[in-house]
């Protein structure tokens, strides 16, 4: 035995362990520019993630008897605030007489009665009502203030709601739809 054994390295040219170290260190920059471009992609906020964003609204003008109606991921949200006439209206139907008996209130367990409590914005709030404004029907956007109740009327097929946004007449199956919504202040609700 020499005691001198060499491998091809030795001689100069690149060896197993200096090859496996190049294809490591080309596989870590692709990786590296793989992993750069969603990080830079999530920076800039598409339409869709604006969508989600929620939003505040000021109804500190608003009067008993006034709504408005803002815009919330691409739907209306109907904001009213009602009289005590209104909500003694809708406190006085019985849930028998109701098509939809479950509150639809995005704020309460899912299987909430659509009692006129549960229909507002709560306890000591009860005057605030806040809805998406789609008809459960197809879709439509239903006319305040109006219909057989007093609530809300979809003219597309004649769906009448109450002043709890309650379905009581028409072809539409559900209750308008109650976004989870809170009050930020006496004065501002924020939706979403
Ligand atoms: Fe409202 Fe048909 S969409 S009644």
């Amino acid at each position: 035995m020499s005691g001198h054994e060499t491998t091809s390295g030795d001689a100069g040219g690149p060896t197993r362990r200096d090859f496996l170290y190049l294809t490591t260190g080309m596989a870590g920059a692709v990786g590296a520019v793989a992993v750069a471009w969603p990080f830079i992609d999530q920076m800039r906020p598409d339409a869709s993630t604006l969508a989600l964003a929620s939003i505040e609204v000021d109804v500190g003008a608003l009067e008993p008897g006034m709504s408005l109606t803002a815009k919330w991921r691409g739907k209306p949200i109907f904001i009213r605030n009602r009289t005590p006439e209104e909500v003694e209206a809708a406190n006085k139907v019985a849930l028998t007489e109701l098509k939809d008996p479950v509150a639809r209130n995005g704020n309460l367990p899912p299987d909430a009665q659509a009692t006129d409590l549960d229909r507002s914005a709560g306890k000591g709030k009860e005057n605030w009502i806040v809805m998406i404004g789609s008809c459960t029907h197809l879709g439509c956007v239903p006319l305040g203030q109006a219909g057989d109740f007093g609530g809300w009327f979809c003219p597309c097929h004649g769906s009448h709601y109450d002043t709890a946004g309650r379905i009581r007449k028409g072809p539409a199956p559900q209750n308008l739809a109650i976004p989870t919504f809170s009050f930020a202040s006496d004065t501002v609700i924020k939706i979403g």
